[in-house]
């Protein structure tokens, strides 16, 4: 039987990372909103309640039946999750408006307690929250306080309920909760029984066996873009069906310098049935004349569909198409502030499924992104399509600014080379989590031997991130920038000037387009 564990998410930022750590000590887990019901299935383990930027005095908290499942489940609850229980089996919730934010040391532990074990007194916590307990319900026992609070954790009473109640007032699942990992593993071992199976090896070998079954003897098409997430999903479907997964690589011109032939050769070297196909002519056309970001992504996005239609057509016996769509792209999340507001367009191919009448094949979509470069480690997959930097689908049309010609992108390929080139040779590339080079509309004075100049300026970029959704620019060593400049604006004719972005996102964006 499957082991699963179920996280019922309050809308906190932190629900993802609860999942992620959970997967980390080998448990399968599944987020899904707090107000969805929860199907009773025999492999489900234990229930994780998230935290919330909600109150539990609010009129509008977000509630569940918890009465029904107290008991049903083991149950592990988390900040506004632990306030829940309280205000929801007897206990009470004292509101404030103050925050603790911050650390905090656990003290007056109950070390008996078997989600304590291998914890020592003093451990370091992390704490955002404002509400606090200020009684827990009938006969459940505080285990842990803090310096500030009393209840920092707590437990249903020893005998009461056929499964454990957890309550925990800090977030066990940040790095600077101490023994974090280590209270997770408590309790999902030593409380809810799990054994820990879900690794990439089983991973593997479950969906190898689930694509056999799904796709049967028919043919499979999928597009790859020579990033982490298609290489993984064809090397997966590849193994279940082999020569029957037809691949394309489109070269839209706006790859890499040298990128379209590299990756080809590594696909063919992993025994891929690839096509490539050279359309760097009809994207370019059909980019001539905008400079609107969002025009030029639609402009990409419907080329990109034009040509896999018309390639797609050449090929007989193809009923399904496959995409490397993962977790964060699918999880169902509690909006807090209305439906988010689509900044960029990111999804630049949405709808192929339904124009090429395909039934659409998805053998990531349970994966995040860590996970996915396990399952590649785990099918032998290059470690440099593994390690590589995300590059954005629409590619260095949204690095060059204003817009795009067939001779722009040669110099910045050119200039990105050098720069990529160098963070490589210097051990650089691999801690940085995204390198970019942008070209700008722009040109400036410059002087070179006796002669003024008048030409481009190009922007490196580089970022540390977990997901891209919030981003740092990189501390890289001014002896490395400088080399790098010297380098770009002595042998890529036509640039004069290099300079290094040091914004954060927010608010700026990692793409300057
Ligand atoms: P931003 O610029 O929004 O980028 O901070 C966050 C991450 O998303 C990538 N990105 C894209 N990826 N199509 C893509 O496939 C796009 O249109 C697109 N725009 C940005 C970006 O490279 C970064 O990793």
């Amino acid at each position: 039987m499957k082991e699963k564990v179920l996280i019922l998410d309050f809308g906190s930022q932190y629900t993802q990372l609860i999942a992620r750590r959970v997967r980390e000590l080998n448990v399968y887990c599944e987020i899904q909103p707090y107000n969805k019901p929860i199907t009773e299935e025999d492999g489900l383990k234990a229930l994780i309640l998230s935290g919330s930027p909600f109150s539990v005095k609010d009129d509008n908290a977000l509630r569940i039946p918890l009465q029904e499942l107290a008991g049903k489940y083991p149950i592990l609850a988390i900040c506004y999750g632990a306030q829940l229980v309280a205000d929801e089996l007897g206990g009470e919730v004292a509101r404030s408006h103050k925050r603790e934010y911050g650390k905090a040391h656990l003290i007056n532990m109950q070390h008996e307690d078997p989600i304590f074990r291998g914890i020592p007194e003093d451990s370091q916590v992390w704490m955002s929250h404002a509400d606090h307990i200020l009684h827990l319900p009938k006969g459940y026992q505080i285990i842990a306080g803090t310096e500030n609070i009393e209840v920092a954790a707590f437990r249903s009473g020893a005998h009461e309920l056929p499964h454990p109640i957890y309550g925990f007032q800090f977030h066990p699942e940040v790095t600077h909760s101490e023994h974090g990992r280590q209270l997770l593993e408590n309790f999902l071992f030593q409380i809810a029984g799990c054994r820990g199976e879900w690794t990439p090896a089983t991973f593997v070998e479950e969906t190898v066996e689930q694509i056999k079954r799904q796709a049967g003897n028919e043919g499979v098409l999928l597009g790859l873009s020579g990033g982490v997430d298609s290489s993984v999903a064809a090397a997966l479907l590849h193994r279940a069906i082999g020569d029957r997964l037809v691949c394309f690589f489109i070269d839209n011109g706006l790859l890499r310098k040298g990128e379209y032939e590299e990756v080809l050769y590594s696909y063919r070297d992993m025994g891929l049935n690839i096509v490539g196909v050279d359309a760097k002519a009809e994207f370019y056309a059909a980019l001539k004349g905008l400079s609107d970001p969002e025009a030029k992504r639609k402009a990409i996005g419907r080329t990109f569909v034009e040509v896999f239609q018309r390639e797609a057509a050449k090929l007989h016996d193809i009923q399904w198409l496959a995409q490397g769509t993962i977790y964060p792209d699918v999880i169902e999340s509690v909006s807090v502030h209305g439906p988010s507001v689509t900044i960029k367009s990111h999804h630049n191919v949405g709808g192929l499924p339904d124009i090429l009448h395909l039934k659409l094949i998805e053998p990531l979509r349970m994966l995040f992104k860590d996970e996915v470069r396990r399952v590649g480690r785990a099918l032998s997959l290059p470690e440099d399509i593994l390690g590589r930097h995300p590059f954005p689908g629409p590619g260095l049309a949204i690095r060059i600014l204003g817009e795009v010609t067939p001779e722009k992108v040669a110099l910045l390929q050119e200039a990105d080379a050098i720069f990529i080139g160098e963070l490589r040779r210097e051990g650089l590339y691999e801690q940085v989590w995204q390198a970019a080079t942008i070209l700008l509309p722009i040109q400036s004075v410059g002087v070179m031997g006796d002669e003024r100049t008048y030409e481009k300026t190009v922007v490196l970029r580089a970022v540390n991130s977990l997901d891209g959704m919030t981003a740092e620019w990189s501390r890289l060593p001014h002896d490395f920038l400088a080399r790098v400049s010297n380098r770009i604006i002595n042998q890529v004719k036509g640039i004069n000037r290099v300079v290094y972005d040091i914004s954060t996102k927010p608010p700026a964006t990692i793409e300057w387009e």
